[in-house]
């Protein structure tokens, strides 16, 4: 056991991570190198169609992302729930208002995450089900810009309940309870079917799957967040 784990403890870990996990991959990977300083850790972020890419390319050893990609072979094992809410500015009229309908949202303009975003991808899908067309406003590829523009009255947004920690805390943005929201998604470690996982990495992934709601989960249990079943 001993010589098994001096095994793990060196090694270098190549990650990539959604931009919303940026969130909480920090504090993760803090953990992580606090029970394993000899791994060196580099990890990049970006959004959902350029980790895809790194999948394609097996350039990375693991990615954590929303939805696992379905034109890659990959393995994909969920580890935290990640509900998307609709969010407001706290003085916007629909504030404080209980059950909106969808429909409600058709009125309203978007501010939109870029094309290749997972978050765009899904805040599309919840629409086209409804048949419901967006009424995009400002496109931007950022979290936090998003986050900014709908502080500043641009339209509304959906995001991932974990982008929001600090706006909740200080109540800079609201979560509008609409109709079908949250949104049920998880997080998921994802690498490339195939691939052997290297002792450093099959640690890493035994590490998250384990730890990461304690680390990171705390956002989830945000008053008047209710994700029920
Ligand atoms: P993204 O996040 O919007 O930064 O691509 C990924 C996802 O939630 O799937």
């Amino acid at each position: 056991v001993l010589e098994s784990l001096k095994g793990v403890n060196r090694g270098r870990l190549h990650l990539a991570a959604a931009s919303t996990v940026n969130y909480f991959a920090p504090r993760l990977l803090a953990a992580f190198q606090q029970r394993y300083p000899g791994i060196a850790l580099e990890l990049e972020i970006t959004n959902r169609e350029s980790l895809i890419q790194l999948l394609q390319a097996n350039a990375v050893d693991l990615v954590l992302m929303g939805q696992p990609p379905d034109r890659v072979e990959v393995e994909a094992d969920p580890f935290m729930d990640n509900p998307l809410v609709v969010i407001a500015p706290p003085e916007h009229p629909l504030a404080g208002v209980s059950a909106i309908p969808l429909a409600r949202l058709a009125e309203e303009p978007f501010v939109m995450r870029e094309p290749g975003s997972g978050t765009r991808q899904a805040m599309e899908r919840v629409f086209s089900e409804h048949g419901m067309t967006i009424r995009q406003g400002l496109q931007m590829t950022r979290n936090e810009a998003v986050k900014q523009a709908v502080r500043s009255g641009l339209g509304l947004s959906v995001v991932s309940l974990h982008t929001l920690e600090l706006e909740l805390e200080t109540g800079r943005l609201v979560i509008l309870d609409v109709a079908g929201f949250p949104q049920r998604r998880q997080w998921y470690l994802v690498y490339r079917r195939g691939r052997r996982l290297s002792p450093a990495a099959r640690a890493f992934h035994d590490f998250v799957s384990t730890e990461a709601i304690a680390v990171a989960g705390r956002v989830l249990r945000s008053p008047g967040v209710l994700v029920t079943d």
